[in-house]
């Protein structure tokens, strides 16, 4: 039987495919691969191969609609399949847009999940169109149509079921509801693990500080200087080494100059992704661990950071902590923390790379800074910047931000603590270092997943003194 389920110009159907379209909101599509699961006529396949995708796939197990999607949209490829069987392919958007609760049990969800999540490239995006009951707990509801039984998942559920096929999400609003239950949209993506670099100079308190930001949960920490010293006994097994007294990296470095940097590198690697595997045996959540012990100054070991950085970049979310020396060095004694210390976190390659200052000027009571994001993502969304002035958090406000040009308005009481008696000026703030940190709204944050993101690294680190 054939009914008319989206809308075309020449042919109106149950649904409003172009607001939905508009609900979806997708990314530019432009050279782009896009795979539609459940495409029915090819509305949407259309829409990406106009929008000037480079490849476009839609699949659906019912012969009559895939039939009609080849009349309308002959130059593209359909699939008369059923979802149990996706290609075996990777494509940087996938659609699964009001299917989901066709599924008839809670394990032939997440093993659909599991099917998408696999046919995304790396940073590709899952969009899923669902909706979701509005009961509590966590639980199929049932719902009897006219065609047939269908189940929604409630939203506990729904995000379990995404934990479990590796996707984390993005909330990305409502779009249209057919039978009463609110339909809404996320889009997805396949987990990364968070690495966290510590790196500062010799003795500014970085081991202090990886072991306050990881809980003291050391099992999340991998320390460069036991890694430096497990390398450099596997090269020299028959030699002594005192780590209290050799710094494995510069001795490689001094010994084997030409291949240090690729076997520290190596086996920092294996010891990140060891220590990754294990911190995921233990829970969704602290798949995040430390990297402890890499000078941002010295040679080799910027060699090495960088050398780790492209090892890392496709499979893990990278963040850096830079640890610099406190104003009072007593701090790290008697405070115990790293709170106040002169540190800031910036998450590397997504979805911003730095920050810096461009300008800071006066203007009426307020001073207005403005700085620099280089974005990985063009829609990275930062809404709040932390000013830190010689360790000193001077406050923390919105940011307006236009492209990846941003500017933070303070109060010039804000600074009003810093220890000078025009604190307040621009110059001041030119004379001393500033460092801008930036917080990104809950969409992005949810990428990371809200634990990793918000309780892990940025309440943490921007704690007012
Ligand atoms: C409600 S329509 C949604 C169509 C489209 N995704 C949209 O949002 O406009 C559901 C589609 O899923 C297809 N479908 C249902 N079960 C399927 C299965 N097991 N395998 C493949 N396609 C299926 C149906 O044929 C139908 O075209």
């Amino acid at each position: 039987m054939f009914f008319q389920y989206q809308s075309f110009d020449d042919a109106p159907g149950m649904v409003d495919s172009r607001a939905k379209l508009m609900a979806f909101r997708l990314p530019p599509l432009q050279g782009l691969s896009v795979l539609d699961v459940g495409c029915n006529e090819g509305y949407y396949c259309g829409v990406a191969a106009r929008a000037g995708a480079t490849r476009v796939v839609g699949l659906d197990g019912n012969r009559d609609f895939i039939a009609a999607a080849k009349r309308r949209f002959p130059n593209i490829e359909f699939l008369c399949r059923s979802w149990d069987s996706l290609p075996d392919e990777q494509f940087d958007l996938v659609l699964f847009t009001s299917g989901f609760h066709y599924l008839p049990t809670i394990e032939a969800a997440v093993a659909m999940l599991g099917r998408l999540a696999r046919c995304l490239k790396k940073n590709g995006t899952l969009v899923l169109e669902v909706g979701v009951a509005p009961d509590a707990g966590s639980q199929l509801v049932e719902v009897v149509r006219p065609d047939g039984q269908v189940r929604y998942p409630t939203i506990e559920l729904f995000i379990s079921m995404l934990r479990q096929a590796g996707l984390v999400e993005r909330y990305m609003g409502q779009s249209t509801s057919g039978d009463g239950i609110e339909r809404q949209v996320f889009h997805c993506k396949r987990f990364k693990p968070s690495v966290l670099f510590v790196r500062g100079g010799h003795g500014v308190g970085k081991t202090r500080m990886a072991w306050a930001v990881s809980g003291h949960d050391y099992r999340r920490i991998v320390s460069v200087d036991e890694v430096a010293h497990r390398a450099f006994s596997a090269l020299y097994p028959d030699e002594a080494f005192d780590p209290r007294i050799l710094n494995g990296i510069d001795e490689l470095s001094a010994r084997v100059p030409e291949k240090a940097v690729a076997l520290l590198v190596d086996h920092l690697f294996q010891a990140i992704e060891t220590c990754v595997a294990e911190t995921s045996n233990r829970s969704w959540d602290s798949r995040a661990v430390l990297v402890d012990g890499l000078s941002d100054v010295l040679e080799p070991h910027a060699r090495v950071y960088r050398g780790l950085l492209e090892r890392l970049r496709d499979g893990y979310l990278i963040w850096n902590a830079t640890c610099q020396t406190p104003p009072d060095r007593d701090w790290w004694d008697t405070q115990g923390t790293y709170f106040d210390a002169y540190g800031y976190l910036l998450p590397l390659n997504d979805p911003i790379e730095a920050g810096f200052v461009t300008s800071a000027e006066l203007s009426g009571n307020d001073i207005v800074i403005t700085f620099v994001i280089t974005t990985a993502h063009a829609d990275a969304e930062p809404i709040t910047a932390v000013v830190v002035v010689d360790g000193k958090i001077g406050g923390k406000v919105p940011v307006t931000s236009q492209g990846t040009n941003c500017s933070a308005r303070f109060g010039l009481k804000t600074f009003g603590h810093a220890d000078s008696t025009n604190a307040s000026t621009p110059q001041f703030l030119a004379e001393r270092k500033v460092h801008i940190a930036v917080e990104f709204s809950d969409h992005t944050a949810s990428f990371l997943t809200t634990a990793t993101a918000e309780k892990w690294l940025f309440s943490r680190t921007h704690r007012a003194a």
